[in-house]
């Protein structure tokens, strides 16, 4: 079953415009050791590929845009479109980002540094590999 949330993220907001913060352990569960944005977009799918182990964390910081998970034969869709809530990505899900705003920017913090033998890209080895989980 999908398993990633929204989270929404304290915010303090007054006359000058809006703070959110993010204390990661106690808030999220873990630590980040990346940050990568998705920015420029051309509006073409992006993901489409899954993580054995890492926590992801995804915030519409501008514009919008959906993400759709799937795990254990359950498909669900994320509509992000604030920069004062973000998803919780635990691992084990494919994912699938698309509809992307014009002016879309899609932050993500990561549980860990990038690398590619964590990834799956190939669906059927997803769904093989998920049965063993
Ligand atoms: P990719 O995972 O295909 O992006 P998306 O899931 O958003 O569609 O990554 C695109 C390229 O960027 C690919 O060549 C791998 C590289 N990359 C890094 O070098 N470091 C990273 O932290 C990430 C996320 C990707």
């Amino acid at each position: 079953m999908v398993d990633a949330k929204i989270k929404v993220i304290k915010t303090i907001n007054d006359f000058r415009g809006s703070l959110s913060v993010i204390e990661w352990e106690q808030d999220l569960g873990f630590e980040v050791k990346r940050t990568y944005y998705l920015h420029n977009l051309s509006g073409d799918e992006r993901g489409k590929h899954a993580h054995k182990e890492l926590y992801q964390f995804m915030i519409a910081i501008k514009g919008s845009f959906d993400v759709h998970l799937t795990k254990k034969g359950e498909t669900k869709k994320f509509h992000l479109s604030s920069a004062s809530e973000g998803l919780l990505v635990p691992p084990g899900h494919w994912r699938l980002l698309d509809n992307f705003s014009e002016d879309a920017v899609c932050i993500v913090f990561a549980s860990d540094v990038y690398s590619e033998d964590e990834y799956i890209r190939n669906y059927e080895e997803f769904l093989a590999w998920e049965k063993d989980q």
